[in-house]
């Protein structure tokens, strides 16, 4: 792009000190400089928030340490704020929850907050147990399918609860208590298997789950429900079963790392062919991911502090990736690493098996000079291993294109920061809008930006 297009114009302005009227919710990048220094990450987004809701099940005050700074905790320090708990911050990232005073809130009040993320549908289990009724509106999250949450509602019925579909949400109460079940989950769903967990700790007998997701994120809450005094043990093939106890207390919990934001910032090294230390990463969580950066031509080195990644400079190699659950490739994993593929020397495939709509994001690359195909149902080349889903979809990565600037809006939260990369490695400027949604998942993304050396306009 040439200095004379109005973006040019507003980095001349930057270049004199003036505002350049750019809304909180953009950035203007200037690309094609490699990303290179240190950033940490903190607790996991997909940990933090269901941490927090497992705090109101206890009978004495909570602390989690290592909270991340991002929109989703917030959202869930409300409601539960809203159900009586009192949050106060500690020093540095740490934040204690006190469940003593739990009330019933006014469904106004929880209303508010529909649509604005996923999580208040595991309040359903904690809520029955302490209140003996909860409501929960309509939820929210990325737009990235259909995510419905029959698998939540069959589970809690198995328990016992009473579910009544309303308008602007859903209500339950559990008539005679809740108590074990025999559960088997028609797929291994994060956040129906989070929902068994948090309803059987404190369910009347013995509960066993089939079919499980056993995600490091589910590991750690299973090792803070341990800490509050639940009895469960992590069977083979899946299974988890779990003894109710009468009572549960607090925990003090360190949260595991943000290995999608681990992910994110790797490929954000590999993409922008720079050299970037992610403090806080740690091997065992992240191996999966580890071997296809490893196919694809990218360098780690794993330190007892964090994981180095960087580009050596060599060109990158094709690779054929299929999203999975724990311990495959995560879905979270592939739109960053798409923008990555783009510069790879061939034809990359990613199968999305988890979602039925992950894909929809490369449209954008597409305007910024990629060459990628989405194939809507799915392609069979003969080499799968995760198996066949009915509404899974696959992108088609034919490289290496350059990449030029352009206007994008972010559509969700892992296509989003797949933007940021992309235009990061893109010869000439990029806008970027709807910025916010990435503070969603990614703490202080700005700040980080600014340590690794990117060139950009950000107007708070
Ligand atoms: N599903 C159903 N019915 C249900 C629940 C799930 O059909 O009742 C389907 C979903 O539609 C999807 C599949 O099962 O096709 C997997 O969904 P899952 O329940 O595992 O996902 P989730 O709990 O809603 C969490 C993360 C996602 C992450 C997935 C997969 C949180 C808040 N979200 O979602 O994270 O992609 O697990 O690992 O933990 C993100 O961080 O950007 C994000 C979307």
């Amino acid at each position: 792009m040439s200095d004379k297009t109005a973006e040019g114009l507003k980095l001349d302005a930057k270049k004199s000190g003036q505002r350049v009227g750019l809304t909180s919710d953009e950035i203007i990048i200037n690309g094609g400089r490699p990303l290179r220094g240190r950033i940490e990450v903190r607790g996991a987004k997909n940990l933090a928030t269901k941490a927090m809701v497992a705090a109101l099940l206890g009978k004495k005050k909570s602390v989690l340490r290592n909270v991340p700074n991002i929109s989703d905790v917030r959202v869930v320090a409300g409601l539960l704020a809203l159900h009586g708990v009192l949050i106060t911050r500690g020093k540095n990232d740490e934040w204690i929850l006190d469940p003593s005073n739990v009330e019933v809130a006014h469904a106004p009040d929880i209303d508010a907050h529909a649509g604005s993320s996923r999580i208040p549908i595991l309040f359903c289990g904690p809520l029955l147990h302490r209140l003996g009724e909860a409501f929960i509106p309509d939820l929210g999250g990325c737009r990235i399918g259909d995510r419905p949450i029959d698998f939540h509602l069959d589970a809690l019925r198995e328990f016992g609860a009473v579910i009544e579909k309303l308008p602007s949400g859903i209500s339950l109460t559990a008539p005679n208590g809740l108590h074990g079940a025999n559960i088997e989950l028609p797929y291994p769903s994060v956040g129906a298997t989070e929902q068994v967990l948090l309803t059987a700790v404190l369910a009347k007998g013995q509960t066993e789950l089939r079919n499980a997701a056993i995600e490091p994120e589910i590991v750690d809450l299973i090792c803070i429900l341990q800490k509050m005094g639940a009895i469960i043990t992590i069977e083979a093939n899946r299974v988890i079963f779990i003894e109710g106890v009468e009572e549960l207390g607090g925990y003090n919990h360190k949260a595991i790392f943000d290995r999608n934001e681990a992910a994110s910032w790797a490929a954000a090294a590999l993409a922008t062919k720079g050299d970037i230390m992610v403090g806080g990463a740690r091997q065992e969580d992240m191996m999966t991911f580890l071997n296809a950066y490893r196919k694809i031509g990218g360098q780690f080195e794993v330190l007892d502090d964090g994981i180095r990644f960087w580009h050596d400079g060599e060109a990158l190699k094709p690779v054929i990736i299929e999203t999975d659950v724990h311990p495959g490739f995560m879905t979270d994993w592939q739109q960053p690493l798409v923008v990555a593929l783009t510069q790879a020397e061939g034809v990359s495939t990613i199968h999305e098996t988890v979602y039925e709509n992950r894909l929809g994001f490369t449209s954008a690359l597409n305007k910024m000079g990629a060459q990628i195909v989405v194939h809507e149902q799915g392609l069979d080349d003969g080499q799968r291993r995760v198996m066949r889903r009915e509404f899974e979809q696959a992108a088609v990565i034919t490289g290496p294109t350059p990449l030029h600037g352009a206007e994008v809006e972010v559509p969700d939260l892992r296509g989003g920061f797949s933007y940021l990369i992309a235009a990061l490695a893109a010869e000439g400027q990029s806008k970027i809008t709807n910025l916010g949604i990435i503070s969603r998942g990614y703490e202080n993304f700005i700040e980080k930006l600014r340590k690794l050396g990117a060139d950009f306009i950000f107007e708070a």
